[in-house]
């Protein structure tokens, strides 16, 4: 049993991310849902994180919001892509459960620092609230298990040319955190954009004939289609997911330990992910970087998990 905190921008991937790990209670123990400013305003994140965890049926999960804005550059949202509510393509009831009072970045200190055995943190939206909690409480870091994120690019970005949404958001919270020399592991578009939900692979989904499903579907059928027409793929990629997969099932997927830089001062590659695939310099390693998934392999766990809920 993994001991788990999601910090999501929910976001329908990030939906789909907390639904899989909400049907994964064998293997993952979701301690808390920490909510931050990236796809959406902070406010709709944590609303949307709460009305994911009651679409599983579970109001017990503690969810927090955290911080409000990047650490440093504006907050630029993704409506374009998410639609107004961040949840668009599911029509999900206001969520009853409350919000925690404890500030996100708070409760990811207490828990680190109570937690004996540590916790995996598993980012799938910008990385303030985990820089700011870094900053704020450099003891937590030994606590720190290891860090799973969707985020960065070996190759080019769906922000800028150069830089992937999450890291682009707030660059420099993922300087931070990418030097901050704990376990990383970075799964980023090179991988993501191999996890295409195509409509097979939708279908599947939907037939499964639940109310989860059917969110589900609608959720990635809204969001998957600027996507697929954006890129060109066979379908939309599936980004966040993909973290709580390589938790359930790490054969699924395949990489190479290597250094991986953040740009912070270049206006035209800001927020890239410089990552020395090719072992150019004698930086040493301080993330597994992957690129290869079994897209038929994590559809099949996914679809087989979400037919659980
Ligand atoms: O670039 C994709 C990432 O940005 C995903 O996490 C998506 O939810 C957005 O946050
Ligand atoms: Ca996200």
């Amino acid at each position: 049993m993994i001991p788990i905190i999601i910090d999501c921008d929910p976001g329908q991937d990030d939906a789909v991310a907390l639904l899989l790990a909400f049907a994964s209670p064998q293997e993952l123990e979701v301690v808390g849902v920490t909510t931050v400013a990236g796809n959406v305003a902070l406010e709709l994140t944590a609303e949307n994180a709460r009305k994911i965890c009651e679409l599983a049926g579970r109001s017990d999960v503690k969810v927090f919001a955290g911080c409000p804005r990047p650490t440093v550059r504006p907050l630029r949202t993704a409506e374009h892509v998410h639609g107004k509510t961040g949840l668009d393509g599911a029509d999900l009831p206001a969520p009853t459960m409350k919000l925690q009072d404890e500030h996100a970045v708070d409760f990811i200190i207490a828990t680190l620092l109570g937690h004996e055995d540590g916790v995996t943190l598993c980012p799938t939206g910008p990385l303030t609230n985990i820089a700011v909690a870094m900053v704020k409480e450099p003891r937590i870091l030994p606590k720190i298990s290891g860090i799973v994120l969707m985020g960065g690019a070996i190759g080019a970005g769906n922000t800028t040319p150069a830089a992937e949404f999450n890291i682009h958001t707030d660059p420099h919270a993922a300087e931070t955190v990418f030097t901050a020399g704990v376990k990383l592991t970075m799964l980023g578009l090179d991988v993501t954009h191999q996890a295409l939900t195509t409509p097979e692979r939708l279908a599947a989904i939907r037939a499964i004939g639940t109310p989860v499903a059917a969110a589900v579907a609608g959720m990635l059928a809204f969001s998957g289609k600027r996507n697929a027409e954006r890129f060109g793929l066979a379908g939309a990629p599936l980004h966040d997911p993909c973290v709580i997969a390589y938790l359930l099932a790490p054969d699924l997927f395949a990489g190479r330990e290597v250094h991986v830089a953040i740009e912070t001062a270049s206006e035209l590659n800001m927020g890239r992910t410089v990552v020395d695939w090719w072992g150019s310099t004698d930086r040493p390693a301080n993330a597994t970087v992957i690129d290869r998934i079994d897209a038929d392999g994590f559809f099949a766990l996914l679809t087989e998990r979400l037919a659980r809920l």
